[in-house]
């Protein structure tokens, strides 16, 4: 595995490749890679020649009062997990190589309408940083193929506009979330988890599969919504919303039966997400 830091090297090999017909995948992350990342990597390890990984703590994507200073940085141990699993090259840039513009002053790639609402209320210009440092990665490595978690849902709906809009010719394959044995989804933000709290938090998952048993059998969605909002109160979190959407996040009529329920909550110091399929009938 090469790890490379400048644009110019990523260019230069990748254009070798490109020039011998590989199909390149590419995974973005932000690195401190656990088992969720790590069924991305193996997803597109199997699917292309080469494969791309990029480790980038995006400073775009994060709130004025967010966790980008804690946010957890384990270079070794990541570099060590992607060369197990066959990744060919690592692109570790710097903030200075991907915005020499500054922050302030650089171009931002927006979708509109689809990142409005649910986490895009409660964190301004965070999709705008999403699908600008995207947008970059994908011009910098061109990949055949990408592969994005499920368990960020919107921001896998984002994306997926961003490509129909932009016209990029880029497969985008979505991953099933990855989970911890009591349900938590695996999240790099888990560690901000005090035991007490950890032991607490696989209730958000729990309350989604309780809700969406409730929808699934008939019960109205503002009910179940109520119910779900209170259950993760009374367990300890502060709710930010709970929410029925269609598949791509546009809103539930009647006609609709491929459901997303979506969720978000804060616990102690982190803000946790979750979301799970629903069938309605
Ligand atoms: P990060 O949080 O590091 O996640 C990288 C990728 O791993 C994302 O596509 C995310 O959805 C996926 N992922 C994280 N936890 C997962 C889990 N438990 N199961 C399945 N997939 C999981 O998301 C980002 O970084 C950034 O916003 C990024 C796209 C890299 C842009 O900066």
């Amino acid at each position: 595995m090469r790890t490379l830091q400048t644009t110019a090297d990523l260019r230069t090999t990748l254009a070798d490749y490109r020039r011998a017909h590989q199909r390149i995948a590419l995974v973005p992350t932000m690195g401190n890679l656990h088992a969720g990342h790590m069924a991305l990597v193996e997803r597109a390890r199997a699917r292309a020649d080469i494969l791309v990984a990029s480790l980038f703590v995006n400073p775009m994507q994060f709130g004025p009062n967010e966790d980008l200073d804690a946010y957890p940085r384990t270079l070794d141990a990541d570099q060590a997990r992607l060369r197990d699993t066959g990744c060919d090259v690592l692109f570790t840039p710097t903030s200075q190589m991907l915005y020499p513009a500054g922050l302030e002053a650089h171009t931002r790639v927006q979708v509109p309408g689809v990142g409005d609402n649910l986490c895009g209320r409660a964190r301004p210009g965070h999709f705008d940083g999403v699908s600008t440092v995207v947008t970059i990665l994908f011009n910098l490595v061109q990949p055949d193929i990408a592969f994005f978690g499920e368990k960020d849902y919107q921001q896998l709906a984002v994306i997926r506009k961003l490509v129909a809009d932009l016209h990029l010719p880029i497969e985008i394959v979505g991953v099933p979330t990855q989970r911890a044995e009591d349900g938590l989804a695996l999240s790099s933000r888990n560690g901000y988890l005090n035991a007490k709290q950890r032991a607490v938090a696989p209730e958000l998952y729990r309350t989604l599969l309780a809700a969406k048993a409730a929808l699934e059998r008939g019960d109205p969605a503002p009910e179940v919504i109520n119910d779900a909002t209170r259950r993760l109160t009374e367990a300890g979190f502060t709710p930010d919303y709970v929410e029925l959407a269609s598949v791509d996040l546009g809103p539930v009529t009647l006609g609709t039966r491929e459901a997303v329920l979506l969720a978000a909550a804060r616990l102690g110091p982190a803000r946790l997400i979750d979301n799970i399929a629903v069938t309605l009938d």
